[in-house]
């Protein structure tokens, strides 16, 4: 059985008149379908191992020139087994270059690969907040913050969905823990839930607009997520106004009845309760037939808006193996890992690597050939291409190697397995660039934030690093002062040598074009301007989550009762002061902001103009970040981001940035959105922490 062949335009099909709006299209051949053919719409076939190189599929009606739904992981590249398909940078990295120019880039070439691939569902972007920093799948979202989080988010929605390609935000909603996640109730309050990680879903749905958001394994306040009315029915499509449909997470769903009652649209990924299950319950009025009307109406409008009716992927036979990987998304691939790359420390300018014919010892087995395979992404359905296949990954070992040939300088590598090796090595080159790694994965978190703490990541063999890195850069950095490390980790981990060592970079999961694009950081080809998408603390002692009852969870409950105090909320709500703040990252020219202008516009919105300028002596980009503070009686956190701004400028350069805030840029919310009024913080930083300008703006009491 193969995937059945495009449909297209038939004189039997009105619905195929692109004149009308989706809607009516929609509509039109909702009631043209029998009861049967609408079953069949709302949940996969089961057909996942048949049909490798996809997660799940619905089959298509060409009687009804219904094309098939093939679904597919992910946020990363495009994976399921398929092969020949660009290995991106993880979602961390992406949210990391705070670009949504670059993310709708990225997002259109995983649209255009998918497509090519026969393709017509992708399911990412993935939007679960870093809650708790370990969190096995934290490297496949984009971070603490709900607003970076839902503006990196939509630009990929965008991206993907011009392809005519379903983009699927997930996992719906705080799936914030790979321990227990198909057991687990995560209890959240409304405030928080709205605040944060819903705020996060909504501006994606707003700005977005994805065909499909799915459904997540957890429970959320005692009921599962695939089955729970107030998340997919009050909040989604309701407040937040969705109008695509819900999908199950891969045996998300654990009931015909409730799930399909309380908004859940689509089984996947067989049809063991929306199958004959449903029908019996549309038969007998446990599900009303306006609701099944609903779910399939839902599916097809989705379709017919993104439009996988008018142009579905039209694979050759064969195209599961078609080479889709063009040079150009290399090139991107390669850009999104420069532009996600983050300077966290530089004493004494020890980067970039300038000069000629130095000896450069690069240290550690992730930088060569045995590692940097298990390093490029991380582990599990997000893996690309996944299990078993590896892509031609470029090393550092290779990338280093090939730019240092440029300046004359020569490259030795020790692969860190024999301390001694590494030392020797180390001290007799004029520079050690030492990489590290840890290994996150869904289906476990990891155990702890230290290097070595890390399991090995789901779906991939691990043999990389299976020696203390911590005690490899000590020793390294006591057998040479010029050391740089870079890390390729999913998140924040503990740095017990940060006072050893003048250099740390984060270049995350860089994908194919890891080696390559860490060297053009390195060298200075690449000015860096990636800032962190979440906190790096210095101790777990500090994190926000302290307690069992709110991580893992005690009894099958994760209680959220740090509240609104995640991530750099938390930090500043406790004055901790972090190892490097949310938005932090450096650059090898300096910035400097000047004549901060805040205004009241009309509709309650407030204009934020100032002036950057590079005062250093090479072009570079910076992200200046907008964050608010609300008056304390607001009981809000004291600043949250509520803008961000990519800036590239030329050495000297200045330019004008306005950025403008909308109402809920002010609100919190208390059974609906309200602005407390009084006088608010205007913050204008290069990070959470490093605030440059401040101005107040005064606003009234408003319902929204
Ligand atoms: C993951 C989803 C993924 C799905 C299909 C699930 O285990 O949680 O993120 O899209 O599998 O592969």
């Amino acid at each position: 059985m193969g995937v059945s062949k495009p449909v297209h335009a038939a004189a039997s099909c009105p619905w195929m008149n692109t004149s009308k709006t989706p809607d009516q299209r929609a509509t039109e051949l909702l009631s043209a379908m029998t009861l049967d053919e609408k079953i069949t719409m709302v949940h996969g076939d089961g057909n996942i191992f048949i049909y490798y190189g996809m997660a799940g599929h619905i089959p298509a009606n060409p009687a009804l020139c219904i094309p098939d739904l093939t679904l597919n992981d992910a946020g990363a590249g495009v994976g399921d087994g398929q092969t020949n398909t660009t290995a991106f940078p993880a979602a961390i990295a992406q949210a990391a270059s705070w670009d949504p120019t670059l993310q709708r880039r990225f997002g259109d070439a995983l649209g255009w690969e998918a497509w090519h691939k026969g393709i017509d569902v992708m399911l990412a972007p993935d939007l679960n907040l870093a809650r708790v920093p370990m969190n096995g799948r934290n490297f496949e979202a984009f971070g603490e913050d709900p607003y970076l989080s839902g503006t990196t988010a939509a630009a990929e929605i965008q991206g993907i969905q011009q392809n005519n390609v379903i983009a699927t935000a997930k996992h719906y909603a705080e799936n914030s823990q790979e321990t227990n996640r198909n057991t687990i109730s995560e209890d959240v309050d409304q405030r928080t839930l709205h605040e944060l990680e819903g705020q996060a879903f909504e501006i994606a749905v707003k700005q977005g607009k994805p065909g499909s958001v799915m459904c997540s394994y957890n429970l959320v306040n005692s009921a599962w997520a695939c089955e729970n009315p107030q998340l997919l029915t009050s909040l989604l499509k309701n407040e937040y106004g969705f109008d695509g449909f819900v999908m199950s997470d891969w045996g998300a769903t654990h009931s015909t009845v409730a799930s399909a009652n309380a908004g859940m649209d689509m089984q996947m990924w067989d049809g063991s309760y929306f199958g004959d299950p449903l029908k019996q319950a549309v038969l007998n009025g446990q599900v009303p037939m306006t609701r099944l009307n609903d779910m399939v109406l839902r599916i097809l409008r989705s379709m017919f808006r993104v439009g996988v009716f008018d142009n579905p992927p039209a694979p050759e036979p064969g195209a599961y193996t078609a080479d889709v990987a063009t040079s150009a998304d290399n090139q991107l691939a390669r850009q999104v890992a420069e532009q996600g790359a983050v300077l966290l420390k530089n004493s004494g300018a020890v980067l970039p690597l300038t000069g000629l014919g130095k000896t450069i010892a690069v240290i550690g087995q992730p930088a060569g050939p045995e590692g940097a395979p298990q390093v490029y992404g991380g582990g599990g359905s997000s893996h690309v291409p996944e299990a078993g296949f590896y892509p031609n990954v470029v090393s550092p070992l290779q990338g280093i190697t090939q730019r240092g040939l440029a300046n004359g300088d020569k490259v030795v590598y020790a692969n860190g397995s024999v301390t001694a090796d590494a030392v020797a090595a180390a001290s007799a080159a004029d520079v050690a660039v030492v990489f590290v790694n840890d290994s996150e994965g869904e289906g476990t978190d990891r155990s702890s934030l230290q290097l070595n703490g890390g399991t090995c990541a789901f779906l991939i063999a691990c043999t990389a690093s299976m020696y203390d890195q911590d005690q490899l850069i000590s020793a390294v950095a006591q057998a040479n002062p010029h050391t740089v490390v870079v890390l390729d980790t999913g998140g924040p981990v503990l740095m017990p040598w940060v006072d050893q060592v003048p250099g740390i970079v984060e270049a995350w999961y860089p994908g194919i074009e890891d080696g390559n694009a860490i060297a053009s950081i390195l060298f200075g080809d690449v000015n860096p301007s990636g800032k962190l998408p979440e906190t790096f603390p210095k101790s777990q002692a500090d994190l926000p989550t302290q307690t069992p009852e709110q991580y893992p969870g005690v009894n099958g409950h994760a209680v959220y009762s740090e509240g609104l105090d995640v991530g750099y909320r938390w930090y500043d709500a406790k004055a901790i002061q972090p190892l490097f703040s949310f938005g932090h990252g450096l650059s090898y020219t300096t910035f400097g902001y000047s004549g901060l202008g805040v205004r009241k516009l009309s509709g309650g919105n407030v204009s934020v103009t100032f002036t950057l300028t590079n005062t250093g002596s090479r072009p570079g980009a910076e992200v200046p970040q907008v964050y608010v503070g609300d008056p304390p009686s607001s009981g809000e956190p004291p600043k949250q981001l509520k803008g961000y701004q990519k800036v590239f400028l030329q050495p000297g350069e200045s330019r004008q940035v306005s950025l403008t805030l909308g109402p809920r840029s002010f609100a919190y919310w208390q059974n609906t959105w309200i602005i407390g009024g009084g006088s608010y913080s205007i913050l204008v930083g290069s990070s959470s922490r490093d605030i440059r300008l401040q101005g107040t703006v005064s606003l009234g009491k408003k319902t929204l």
